[in-house]
């Protein structure tokens, strides 16, 4: 089992950006927190974090056939980019959406997510703790997945044997 985790622009900056409204846990930090949670479930994680729209794009499609979900706060492409939007939906990997703030208690126009459509579920508004929330959901969510698919192998595999 495989979690990328995919970090838009600024988010490098993360423990000195706007403290009051993003707090003052560094990236590095969020990231250390995680790998503990992937630890103890067995998973493999992967962090990337870009200031360009392209990379995001291209970190998206190398998911394809490499991983089982994806965790990804798009930032301020959030409300611009109808291409990282394109990208989660083409490679179809059950993605969830963070946001350390709460876009709607911000201006208006982050109220609007281009990308949260095309996502699994959009956890926001609780900081840091919500890339710990997103990790459990992925983890449910690909798991609920590979327990679906291995009942399907079983039935598959009872009905070769009932058809011989
Ligand atoms: C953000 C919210 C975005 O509106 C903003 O552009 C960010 C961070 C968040 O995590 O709260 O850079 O995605």
């Amino acid at each position: 089992m495989k979690i990328v985790v995919i970090q838009g622009p600024n988010l490098n900056m993360l423990g000195m950006r706007e403290q009051n409204i993003y707090g003052p846990m560094k990236l590095e930090d969020i990231h250390a927190q995680m790998r503990d949670v992937a630890e103890q479930n067995n998973t493999e994680i992967e962090f990337f974090q870009s200031n360009l729209e392209g990379e995001i794009v291209d970190r998206l499609q190398e998911c394809l056939g490499d991983a089982d979900g994806i965790i990804i706060n798009p930032a301020a492409y959030t409300h611009t980019s109808i291409a990282i939007r394109d990208a989660i939906s083409a490679i179809q990997i059950p993605t969830v959406e963070v946001h350390l703030s709460n876009i709607h208690q911000r201006e208006e126009f982050r109220h609007k997510s281009l990308t949260a459509p095309v996502c699994a579920g959009q956890i926001l508004g609780f900081g840091p703790f919500g890339y710990h929330l997103a990790m459990i959901s992925i983890l449910q969510i690909t798991n609920e997945i590979k327990a679906m698919k291995e009942a399907q192998q079983a039935q598959q595999a009872q009905a070769a044997l009932q058809a011989n």
